[in-house]
């Protein structure tokens, strides 16, 4: 999936599962709403590891800028992500199993020293939050963007 046909991807959504689609959805209507061009993509770093291997290896020379990683449970794939790329990756812990995402938070947040990966809030808050914070990272070098990024907090501010 990718918004604004003819405009070069700028961010990456990925998450573990279809069933993270729902979670996650809020982020990409958010990237949308700043104008910010993204496609989506579903992969598991456990379920199909070559393909997260594959894409993540090949995303800077396509164009993308930042990754945003939605996984529940073990959730290992921002982690991946992150050692395959020196991309920033913005994870989002899910609340796919019986631990609520308790879980998934503890795997994303806790990486080890070099290999960091932003962790945001669990479920649709994170996945809206990861949104705002790659507009953040986009707005150091891409002016339209930072334009947006204050008309939203502007807004934000005055409801
Ligand atoms: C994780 O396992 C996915 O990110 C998802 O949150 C969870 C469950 O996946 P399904 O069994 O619903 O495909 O890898």
């Amino acid at each position: 999936m990718t918004t604004d046909a003819g405009a070069t991807p700028l961010v990456a959504i990925l998450m573990g599962s279809r069933s993270d689609e729902e979670a996650m959805s809020g982020c990409g209507e958010l990237l949308e709403r700043l104008g910010i061009p993204y496609e989506q993509h579903v992969m598991s770093a456990h379920r199909t590891p070559d393909v997260v291997r594959d894409y993540t290896v090949g995303a800077k020379d396509a164009g993308i800028e930042v990754i945003v990683a939605g996984a529940g449970g073990a959730a290992a794939l921002p982690g991946v992500i992150a050692a395959y790329t020196p991309l920033p990756v913005i994870g989002v812990p899910l609340a796919s199993s019986a631990l609520g995402g308790v879980d998934a938070l503890h795997a994303i947040v806790q990486m080890p020293p070099g290999v960091p990966v932003a962790t945001m809030a669990v479920g649709t808050w994170g996945a809206r939050n990861a949104a705002v914070y790659a507009a953040r990272i986009l707005a150091l070098s891409h002016p339209d963007i930072a334009q947006a990024l204050d008309a939203y907090r502007e807004e934000q501010a005055r409801r």
